[in-house]
């Protein structure tokens, strides 16, 4: 029972569950604090957006000197360096993208780029294109539109009579719910050749009203760790440059380092008409994200004042200028400490720890790797999409059992997520690969 003691209502936390949340007073590199002095290894890098470890003093410095500079200014009517020289690197890194607009989270910055899709086809004088397409498990975020976007019903179907219908495309992974008749074990070249082939026929068919097709890039997280096969991206990418119908590739969890490369299309040789950063723009430091769009859909947004084609949408604190120093610091970061190939080792030591200390335990199914992610399904478990057990949710139990082990964990139904910070160092990886095992040893008779 909740004491009541405490005013905060948590997000996405079933209140009954807690009598207290642990509460952390400060954070030192990959290790979080409690006000008990307690310590765990941050093993979800604070929902999947820390890179350098918790007060870098080098991105601390850059925040606090912008400051004392200018809190915030609007970009309405105005504009200022720190919001102009992360649009640059943004786009700079960005094969294909011309103009950044910016918000406060993943999922506004998702609600704004399925925004600029909607009204790109009326500028273009084709008001039919109001539907979207997006994937089997996909996820964009929580608000209304993003959820719209989304197809994890758990997460969704209580609100499903307040959200627009998606067209629901097949993902190629291996016991794929809504793929080829339910997911039986098909070889990994029959089953992406079959979805492909699914995904051509819907948007050939249904051209005419699609806006965009919307993907997570390079996999799914909240949908359960599915990391797409080789090449799948690509060939989304050709069917909807074939049938004219824009994409949008959602990086917000999965690019900057998080897989491996810093533009996950641009690795999948995917061509986005759109693209959306989340997360770890700023480090994990600030609250930031970006919708980036390409030349061909910012310039349909040009015209005369009263011809009404400018796009109606705008935050406060879009760009706000401390979040985006925050940004540029975390940007040049990337190259000082050449991150991209940490990650790249950091990665291999992660798939090769999780293997030798739990591909044997009988309280693990499935484990899943790409990049700096590692989702591990609990047995009996199968996916996100069974309930959890009566009484007390998988993750409730998962997080007691990580506190008792020293690492924070935050499970996604009954998938244990492991999502370091970027800078996680190997022995740190021993660790919190050790102590993530003993906890869901610890947990498995309460799940
Ligand atoms: C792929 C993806 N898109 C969008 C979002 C939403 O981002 P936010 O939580 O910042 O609103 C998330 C969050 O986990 C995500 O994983």
């Amino acid at each position: 029972m909740n004491t009541g003691a405490s005013n905060v209502w948590h997000p996405n936390t079933q209140m009954s569950e807690w009598d207290v949340f642990d509460s952390i007073s400060s954070g030192d590199g990959v290790w979080l604090t409690d006000s008990k002095g307690f310590r765990m290894i941050d093993g979800v890098a604070s929902m999947w957006c820390n890179v350098w470890g918790h007060s870098n003093g080098e991105i601390v410095r850059a925040i606090s000197r912008q400051a004392a500079r200018l809190q915030h200014s609007p970009l309405f009517n105005l504009t200022h360096e720190p919001a102009e020289k992360l649009a640059r690197g943004l786009v700079g890194m960005s094969p294909g993208m011309h103009r950044v607009l910016y918000s406060e989270n993943g999922s506004s910055a998702v609600e704004t780029a399925i925004k600029v899709a909607f009204q790109y086809w009326t500028n273009e004088g084709d008001a039919g294109r109001t539907a979207i397409a997006s994937f089997e498990r996909g996820y964009h975020g929580d608000t209304l539109g993003a959820m719209s976007a989304g197809h994890v019903p758990e997460f969704f179907e209580r609100y499903r009579q307040h959200m627009f219908d998606a067209i629901e495309l097949p993902v190629p992974v291996q016991g794929g719910a809504n793929f080829g008749g339910g997911g039986e074990a098909v070889a990994a070249p029959e089953m992406l050749q079959r979805c492909i082939e699914d995904i051509s026929d819907v948007l050939s068919a249904r051209k005419d009203e699609i806006a965009a097709v919307i993907m997570e890039s390079g996999a799914q997280m909240a949908g359960g760790v599915r990391v797409f096969e080789p090449s799948f991206q690509e060939q989304v990418s050709g069917i909807c440059r074939e049938n004219d119908i824009l994409l949008i590739v959602d990086e917000i969890a999965t690019g900057f380092g998080r897989l491996g490369p810093m533009c996950v299309y641009s690795a999948e040789r995917s061509k986005p008409d759109i693209a959306v950063y989340g997360k770890m723009l700023t480090g994990g430091y600030l609250p930031l994200a970006a919708t980036l769009a390409t030349r061909r859909v910012y310039e349909s947004f040009l015209g005369a004042y009263d011809e009404q084609r400018h796009l109606f949408h705008g935050h406060t604190f879009a760009g706000n200028p401390i979040a985006a120093a925050a940004a540029n610091k975390n940007f040049s970061m990337y190259k000082k400490y050449d991150m991209v190939s940490h990650v790249s080792k950091a990665s291999k030591t992660l798939a090769d720890r999780i293997a030798e200390h739990m591909s044997s335990m009988e309280e693990v199914g499935e484990i899943r790797c790409r990049g700096l992610v590692a989702g591990i399904e609990l047995a009996g478990g199968g996916s996100t999409a069974d309930p959890a057990p009566p009484g007390a949710s998988a993750n409730r139990t998962i997080y007691e059992a990580g506190r008792k082990n020293g690492v924070y964990l935050r499970t996604l139904g009954n998938v244990v997520m492991l999502v370091p910070p970027l800078a996680i160092t190997a022995p740190e990886i021993d660790m919190l690969v050790e102590r993530t095992a003993k906890a869901i040893r610890d947990a498995a008779p309460s799940l």
